[in-house]
């Protein structure tokens, strides 16, 4: 992992500024932890270590609280978040397959969410809201349903040409 000093510049330059912007603000962690996690797509140890030492904050307190909250993430996620849906409507039409078809066309292996390259990270959800439509899965946005293998490919295909730099991924 990254030392404090190898993370990006000006990444941590914008944290510092949004450190010093809720210094004196009651409740801030929340809203600095969002910052952070904005600026850097994640929030890597380094941040909560600077966070901690700047609102004097105990950095077990930073952690568990981090790790408490779903939207929070202690890993870098790739540029496009795959959200493939495992609840009962998806999983009776066929939902496994498009899992595994997903894992499949992005290689990734025994636990392994994000692919090598950083451009996808893949997420399994209970529900995304579109049962009506199962099996379904989202890319970053967008929902994509009654989905059979053969479609996966062609979907993700687009957000591989899609692909864009994430200015402050340390
Ligand atoms: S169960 Fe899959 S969208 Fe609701």
């Amino acid at each position: 992992m990254s030392s404090s000093n190898t993370l990006n510049y000006s990444c941590n330059q914008k944290l510092g500024e949004v450190i010093d912007n809720y210094k004196d603000t009651r409740g801030n962690l929340i809203p600095v932890l969002q910052a952070a996690q904005d600026i850097f797509g994640y929030i890597p140890k380094e941040a909560m270590v600077t966070i901690s030492r700047e609102l004097k904050i105990p950095c077990t307190e930073i952690y568990g609280v981090a790790t408490f909250y779903g939207q929070f993430h202690l890993e870098p996620r790739g540029k496009n978040i795959v959200r493939v849906c495992e609840g009962t409507a998806c999983h009776v039409r066929g939902g496994t397959k498009v899992i595994d078809e997903v894992k499949d066309y992005l290689g990734l292996k025994d636990g392994q969410m994000t692919t090598v390259d950083g451009a996808f990270t893949l997420e399994t959800v209970a529900c995304i809201g579109a049962c009506g439509i199962s099996p379904a899965m989202m890319v970053n946005d967008k929902v994509y349903g009654k989905l059979s293998p053969d479609d996966i490919h062609t979907i993700l295909d687009l957000y591989r040409e899609k692909e864009g730099e994430t200015e402050c991924i340390a």
